[in-house]
């Protein structure tokens, strides 16, 4: 049982408050990603559980056990440094058994288990090699190979890929991924990279200026954001945002007419609305339909290779993002027409809360 809870958790610097009041439980054999903008307290958050930043407030429990106030080597936290953190004047073999000579295991078990890590993240004709001769992406291995030897109950991870190229990087999340699967260990990762939260978290934890915006599985988060905030983090292109003012309803449901005149016959339920306010109306660039509907003009066309985004402004000179194939690409200039699918459209008060359509079971 190596669950991660954390309590009423709070951190200032200062007069600076970092985190504010954050509670949260994950459970054994989670992998969680926190995800947020540079700046939210992530790494802050996962020092604090590794013990290299004391907390302002709160407490930090692995597997039922308070560890706050125990030394980090006392913790069963294994943490992968952004930076990797390796020794410069040791070999990668070095660097990989230091943690387990200082807790006295002995040499031909450790033998036993850098042999096992080198072999799962393909660093064995590495072993000799001090860092600096190594690629970033294979410091990389060798940082996290460093963190599996020491079996911990929850491996933490602040950013490790945002170091490597692009192809490096993914080939990693899928490592990670499968590393996962095979430990089982419940994993923390901090990264600002949507792609990787949705790739790799069991979880996710989408987090703002030191506070939990939404926790839930990656899917949920991308289809019922609980904020303003969360639908713009998540979804590349980042979801359109339109102004809106309701029109009344139909059956229930909402209707809102945009600044351009375009009326949408929402799927969200008049009643769960606040009575008045602005709303913004967000719709992914998938949800809106060329072909019919409201007049606008081509402004960007970006093509992507197996789709292709074309920012379109509307009358009111709004830009509204939608996608074609890869194959089709209007031309910059041309009058096309849009329709926004009603049933795909969510509603933000004035506080960036969420409305969306009942969820369809
Ligand atoms: N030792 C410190 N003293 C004062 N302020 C700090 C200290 N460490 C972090 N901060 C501040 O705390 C806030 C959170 O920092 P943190 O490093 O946790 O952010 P982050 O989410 O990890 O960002 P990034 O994605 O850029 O790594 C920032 O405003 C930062 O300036
Ligand atoms: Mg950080």
């Amino acid at each position: 049982m190596s669950g991660l809870s954390l309590k009423n958790v709070s951190k200032h610097f200062g007069m600076l408050e970092v985190i504010h009041d954050l509670s949260l439980d994950i459970a054994d054999g989670e992998f969680a990603v926190f995800l947020g903008p540079s700046g939210c307290g992530k790494s802050t958050l996962l020092r604090m559980v590794a013990g290299l930043e004391p907390l302002s407030g709160g407490e930090i429990h692995i597997g039922g056990k308070r560890i706050d106030a125990l030394a980090p080597g006392d913790r069963g936290v294994a943490m992968v440094f952004q930076h990797y953190a390796l020794y410069p004047h040791m070999t990668v073999r070095q660097n990989v058994a230091f943690g387990l000579r200082n807790i006295g295991t002995k040499s031909d078990e450790i033998a036993r288990k850098i042999a096992a890590a080198a072999g799962t993240l393909e660093i064995a004709h590495l072993l000799d090699r001090k860092p600096a001769q190594l690629s970033g992406g294979q410091r990389q291995r060798v940082a996290i190979a460093r963190a599996i030897v020491k079996q911990p109950d929850i491996f933490l991870f602040d950013e490790p890929l945002s170091n490597l190229d692009a192809a490096l990087r993914s080939r990693t999340r899928i490592e990670l991924a499968r590393l996962h699967h095979r430990l089982r260990a419940t994993m923390v990762f901090v990264t600002h990279d949507q792609v990787e939260a949705m790739t790799m978290a069991t979880r996710i934890v989408v987090m703002n200026q030191g506070r939990i915006e939404q926790v839930g599985a990656p899917m949920e988060i991308y289809l019922q954001p609980a904020t303003r905030f969360v639908a713009s983090f998540i979804g590349s292109p980042a979801m359109n945002f339109l102004a809106a003012t309701p029109t009344g309803d139909a059956n229930g449901r909402i209707m809102v007419r945009l600044a351009d005149g375009t009326t949408v016959a929402t799927a969200i339920p008049a009643a769960a609305l606040p009575a008045s306010g602005p709303f913004t109306l967000g719709v992914r660039a998938e949800h809106v339909l060329p072909g019919a509907g409201s007049p606008a003009r081509v402004d960007v066309v970006e093509r992507l290779g197996e789709r292709t985004l074309v920012h379109a402004l509307a009358n009111d000179g709004s830009t509204i993002v939608y996608d074609e194939p890869g194959d089709v690409a209007p031309a910059i200039g041309d009058h096309i027409q849009l329709t926004i699918d009603p049933a795909h459209v969510h509603l933000f008060d004035a506080a960036g809360r969420a409305y969306h359509a009942d969820r369809i079971a």
